[in-house]
């Protein structure tokens, strides 16, 4: 199926050299006692991140309305992550993810990046994938991108890594990859490249697949061309973020078909995508253990934020039983649904309750990596990578997650331990409430056997013929254990409005944010003490980088396509003023 000319090419009329190949490295591999020629201590890293997954739509964390068993079986497997925080919308969570900063220090924390919009990564700000590529990576990128396109430079292969296939702008059509802006009169555009090239392979194909493909033709390149260098993959999937608004919800027909209990349609179809996307988790980690590459690896999955459930591209997502969604300041929109897995891991198969921050990956990978970032980058990560390789949950983290000071609706969330502040709102408070729900009614019929579904899973086994001496692990017991337990609102619950004044949270005895404690600590040192490093932080803040609209961007202008179009422009320009010099001159010798 179309990847590259260059890619298919190789698939199709190279096929048996490629099964001789393999055979020959698979005896050459076993000949070294399953060790492939890698430098020592740097392990393979794949990073997973779904789009706008809901916190509650993995069934790990016990949901049986429909199941996810790749995933789930690599949370039992692994280390499942109960407090990663990321930011709640797509742009900034992605800038903290590649620059282990705080959004609010790289200008990259309010609202997203709207494809016409020209505006992105600061230059100044070094990516993950920069840094992993200098200490001697190959770094992929396949599927979404959304920090920047206005100009070529501040695109993917300009910004650390050495290949992407994928999309610059905030989401695609699954099948013909075409973006169209809402509320704007722009021509629909073509969003899908080839590194810097404009790829229409694709068209025709449903995105969640060749992302997928993408991965397991890298992964099986990547193990037969150069087995010493190791790989940085991120593989950032459309799924389960809705298309555009004409057809937002879809699914290839067989996918649905496993949904068919479920009588509401978008939400058969946001099952079904999610759905898509487990079986991509499933294709990855099976490629790399064909490859003997997955003992090497580190797998993690992640959401780059919470789902949302109502408003702007709503899906039927749940955050349950968190509060809020995507796009607020609430847990449902800073939560994901996350987990990891490593041979390193002391104590894989257990739920790991420290707070970590999207931001503390970079370090925290890098650490297993053996490289030390530049201390002069100033990350706002942490390293948890000793913590989580020997189960340790006792740092306090503080996290900030907004600082929004956009007159229209400012508003802030930063947590320091079981503290969280969280003043003013966004969309008029219209995502403030306890929004998702846990379907009983309609059960996927699966989960009759639900601990065989996920031992008969090729996740499942091959990652416990890697366990080593560990004990095999508890299913049922770790699907408790990463249920999240809110008491009950009572006589003295105190809501928080938040638009009306500020609030604090207990989030270790009340995750769902129901009870507002602001008053009782009103002129407590400890309430005092968060206002001020809020204000702190808050003097510091980078202002937004956020720029208006530029109409130059229509693809109608740029044979339909998404594009750098300040460079196209540029360029443009520059032919009209030789034009005009060419005319200045004739002029003046006649
Ligand atoms: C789009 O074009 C239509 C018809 O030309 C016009 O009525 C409408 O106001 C335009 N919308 C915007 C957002 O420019
Ligand atoms: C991109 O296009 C250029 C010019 O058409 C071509 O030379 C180059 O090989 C293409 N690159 C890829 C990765 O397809
Ligand atoms: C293989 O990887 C090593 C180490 O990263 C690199 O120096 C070398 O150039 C690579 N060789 C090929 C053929 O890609
Ligand atoms: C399906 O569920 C969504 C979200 O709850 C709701 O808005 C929609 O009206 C439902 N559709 C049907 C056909 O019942
Ligand atoms: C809360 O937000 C309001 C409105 O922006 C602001 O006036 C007030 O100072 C803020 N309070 C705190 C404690 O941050
Ligand atoms: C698990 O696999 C076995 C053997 O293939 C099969 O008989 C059984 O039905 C499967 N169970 C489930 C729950 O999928
Ligand atoms: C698994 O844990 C549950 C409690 O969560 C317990 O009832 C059950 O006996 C345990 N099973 C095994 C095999 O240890
Ligand atoms: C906080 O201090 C103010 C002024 O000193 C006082 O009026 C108020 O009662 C105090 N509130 C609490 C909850 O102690």
């Amino acid at each position: 199926m179309g990847m590259s000319t260059d890619l298919k090419h190789r698939g199709n009329s190279h096929r048996n050299v490629s099964i001789i190949l393999l055979l020959a490295a698979g005896l050459a591999v076993a000949l070294t006692n399953g060790q492939d020629a890698r430098s020592p201590g740097k392990p393979h890293v794949i990073i997973i991140m779904a789009d706008d997954l809901g916190f509650d739509d993995v069934s790990f964390r016990g949901s049986n309305n429909f199941l996810t068993p790749n995933i789930d079986a690599l949370a039992y497997s692994g280390v499942i992550l109960n407090n990663l925080y990321t930011a709640s919308m797509c742009t900034p969570s992605r800038s903290a993810l590649l620059t282990g900063k705080y959004p609010i220090n790289t200008g990259m924390q309010h609202y997203v990046i709207v494809n016409d919009q020209p505006w992105g990564l600061p230059q100044k700000e070094k990516t993950m994938a920069e840094i992993f590529r200098e200490n001697g990576y190959y770094t992929s990128l396949l599927g979404k991108w959304h920090l920047g396109m206005s100009q070529r430079n501040f695109t993917p292969t300009q910004r650390g890594f050495d290949h992407h296939l994928g999309y610059l702008g905030a989401y695609v059509d699954y099948y013909d990859q075409t973006y169209q802006q809402n509320g704007k009169n722009y021509t629909r555009g073509h969003d899908f490249r080839l590194n810097l090239n404009v790829t229409h392979d694709q068209v025709g194909h449903y995105v969640t697949d060749v992302l997928s493909d993408a991965a397991v033709q890298l992964i099986e390149q990547h193990s037969s061309r150069n087995s010493s260098q190791p790989l940085f993959l991120l593989l950032s999937h459309l799924a389960p973020h809705a298309a555009n608004d004409d057809d937002p919800m879809q699914a290839p027909a067989e996918e649905l078909a496993k949904f068919e209990y479920i009588r509401n349609e978008t939400h058969r179809y946001y099952a079904a995508m999610v759905s898509r996307l487990d079986r991509s988790v499933g294709q990855v980690i099976d490629a790399l253990a064909r490859q003997q590459m997955l003992q090497d690896s580190i797998v993690l999955f992640l959401s780059d934020n919470g789902g949302p459930t109502v408003g702007e591209h709503s899906t039927t997502a749940s955050n349950y039983p968190l509060r809020g969604q995507k796009n607020s300041p609430w847990e449902g929109g800073l939560r994901s649904s996350a987990a990891i897995w490593s041979t390193e891991f002391e104590r894989l198969g257990t739920v790991w309750k420290q707070q970590t921050y999207i931001g503390d990956l970079l370090p925290t990978l890098a650490a297993a990596a053996g490289i030390t970032p530049d201390p002069d980058l100033h990350l706002d990560g942490m390293n948890l990578w000793p913590a989580l390789k020997y189960g340790y949950e006792s740092l306090e983290r503080e996290i900030v997650h907004t600082i929004d000071t956009n007159p229209a609706s400012p508003y802030l969330s930063y947590t320091r331990g079981k503290w969280k502040v969280v003043n003013g709102t966004t969309n008029a408070a219209l995502f403030d409430g306890w929004l998702g729900e846990r379907l009983t009614q309609e059960v996927d019929p699966r989960s009759a056997n639900y601990e065989e579904l996920i031992r008969n899973t090729s996740v499942w086994q091959h990652l416990q013929l890697l366990m080593g001496s560990q004990s095999e692990r508890n299913i049922s017991s770790l699907r408790q254990q990463a249920q999240i337990e809110c008491p009950e609102s009572s006589a003295a619950t105190k809501p928080c409005l938040p638009l009306l004044a500020p609030c604090l949270f207990d989030i270790d005895a009340d995750p769902c944010e129901r009870n507002n404690l602001y008053e009782e600590y009103r002129n407590s040192t400890i309430l005092l003490d968060l206002l001020q490093r809020i204000e702190q932080f808050a003097r510091q803040a980078h202002a937004p980088n956020n720029k208006p609209e530029d109409p130059q961007c229509d693809p109608r202008f740029y044979h339909n396509e998404w594009t750098w179009w300040q460079d196209e422009q540029a360029s443009g320009a520059g032919r009209l003023s030789s034009i005009l010099i060419v005319f200045v001159c004739f002029w003046w010798i006649f």
